[in-house]
């Protein structure tokens, strides 16, 4: 862990900006193109992130990472439907928001899924994501959770490689091509991976 690095179980006001610009410019291929505006996905997110799903690794006043974590019973990103079409129109919902939910993962009642996990790009390879990962499974075995999942896209072998080295396997693989380039996809294929939680002692 990174000499003064500190984690946060919550968004402190001064951070949410920060937090909702490290999302944007780590994964924001995701959803940026979709909605047609940077702008739109930044008031969408001003609003929805939850600070007590997600834990925020900061050092001072900067924010090195942070992790969203979605389970049955709590989500990272509070948006609806409702939500997502006041800021791009109906118009633009009805044939974006199909495919977006191709991506979309119903979180059983045993599993906590990381909905997002980003390091600032100064910060990366310094450990901090494994700190933060580090976090997730903690608070699973706090919830009594069996197992931790995400996704990961095929685009992206290193944070893949950093997830099988951290024991999670692949359970799952799916297409996004070619409707995903509808949305501004470049990536292809998309993996479920998944990581056993030992139960919480007593
Ligand atoms: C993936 C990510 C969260 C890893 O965080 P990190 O703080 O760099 O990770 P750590 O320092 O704890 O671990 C380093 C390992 O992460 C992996 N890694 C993935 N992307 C990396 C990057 N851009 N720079 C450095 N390491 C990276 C490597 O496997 C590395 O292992 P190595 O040291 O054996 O090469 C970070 O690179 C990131 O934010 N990437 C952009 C957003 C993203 O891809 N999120 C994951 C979506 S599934």
């Amino acid at each position: 862990m990174r000499i003064g690095m500190e984690i946060l179980t919550e968004i402190p006001d001064s951070f949410r900006k920060p937090a909702v610009d490290l999302f944007l410019d780590s994964l924001g291929e995701k959803i940026v193109p979709a909605m047609g505006k940077r702008s739109r996905a930044e008031a969408l997110l001003m609003d929805s992130l939850r600070g007590e799903a997600c834990f925020l690794a900061v050092e001072g006043s900067n924010l090195l990472g942070m992790i969203g974590l979605n389970t049955s019973e709590k989500v990272f990103v509070q948006a609806g439907l409702r939500d997502f079409v006041k800021q791009v129109g109906l118009f633009r919902s009805l044939w974006t928001l199909p495919i977006l939910g191709t991506m979309e993962h119903p979180i059983a009642a045993d599993e906590i899924y990381i909905e997002m996990i980003a390091v600032s790009p100064n910060a990366r390879g310094k450990g901090v994501g494994h700190a933060l990962l580090g976090r997730a499974e903690e608070r699973g075995m706090a919830l009594n959770k069996a197992r931790l999942t995400l996704q990961v896209v095929d685009t992206n072998p290193r944070a893949k490689k950093l997830y099988e080295e951290l024991g999670y396997s692949t359970t799952k693989t799916y297409n996004t091509y070619p409707w995903g380039r509808l949305v501004g996809w470049s990536f292809k294929k998309v993996d479920y991976m998944e990581k056993a939680l030992a139960p919480a002692s007593v």
